[in-house]
């Protein structure tokens, strides 16, 4: 299918790896020209060498910390009207919220929910009178299901989801939609050092671990960072402009409801 967003621009943030990677490929086989970002340069640097030999796009790195404000600036300075911005972030570590002082709960809100927001405001409006926008942000299937030592998560990205959902209503008809994505347990850095965190407060192996939560997933495998990025890649197109202010789940079945 073409997607229709061929030439358009787009800021992935948190692209160097994982489902910001994958999101970022998508796009850029899409025909979409990309401005990725990561704090570590060698990382990224492969990334973005990657995607463009794949692809033939225009590749711009960011090296920078997403949360910061230089970090923003810096990718607003690399790209200074998107079309596409698909914000992603690191996620709080795993912790029992009694071990969370101010400073960590602040730290995870600025990351998952101020972030987001901070780049919505810079760049709506520009999208709003080109009569184009795609907003997606990466938020977490703990939104709808609590998950144990990720509340901090499940509680700033409810904030930011509850936060959007009027913004959205407010560019609709301009054209520019804001999406949430969901994920429930995808192959990446991530899901793996969640595997490995919990292996170090029991007695299983990290690989008992991972099988136990394989084989509580309805398909029976954990997802793809690119089955992920062809979704978010689909939400950016043209053919999805009637979409807005959803929160689309891909769990492979796990969250188990009929709504
Ligand atoms: N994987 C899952 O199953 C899953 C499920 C639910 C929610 N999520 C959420 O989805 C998001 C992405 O997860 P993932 O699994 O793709 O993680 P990942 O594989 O660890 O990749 C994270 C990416 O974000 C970059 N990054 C992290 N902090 C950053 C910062 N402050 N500024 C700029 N870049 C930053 C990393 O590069 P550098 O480290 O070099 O900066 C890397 O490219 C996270 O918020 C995670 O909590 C993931």
């Amino acid at each position: 299918m073409d997607l229709g967003i061929r030439g358009r621009k787009a800021i992935v943030c948190a692209s160097s790896q994982g489902l910001g990677k994958g999101c970022a490929q998508a796009l850029a086989d899409a025909g979409v020209a990309l401005v990725i970002n990561g704090r570590n340069r060698q990382q990224l640097d492969k990334t973005a060498d990657e995607i463009r030999r794949a692809s033939g796009v225009e590749v711009t790195p960011v090296v920078a910390d997403v949360s910061t404000r230089e970090g923003q600036v810096a990718l607003l300075a690399a790209c200074p009207a998107p079309d596409i911005l698909v914000n992603n972030n690191g996620g709080p570590p795993y912790r029992d919220f009694r071990e969370l002082d101010r400073q960590a709960m602040l730290t995870g809100l600025t990351m998952n929910m101020v972030t987001p927001i901070e780049l919505i405001q810079k760049v709506i409006d520009g999208m709003a009178a080109r009569n184009f926008g795609r907003i997606v942000n990466v938020t977490s299937i703990s939104v709808k299901m609590p998950l144990s030592g990720l509340d901090l998560s499940s509680g700033a990205r409810a904030g930011l989801t509850a936060f959007v959902a009027g913004i959205a209503r407010s560019v609709a008809a301009q054209n520019v939609t804001i999406n949430n994505m969901l994920p429930g347990s995808f192959d990446t850095a991530r899901l793996r050092d969640g595997f490995s965190a919990a292996a170090k407060r029991s007695v299983a192996l990290e690989s008992e671990i991972a099988e136990r939560e394989r084989e509580a997933i309805p398909a029976q495998r954990f997802g793809t960072p690119a089955e992920f990025g062809q979704t978010c890649a689909f939400l950016c197109s043209v053919h999805a402009g009637y979409i807005t202010g959803q929160n689309i789940v891909l769990d492979g079945g796990a969250y188990p409801a009929a709504f």
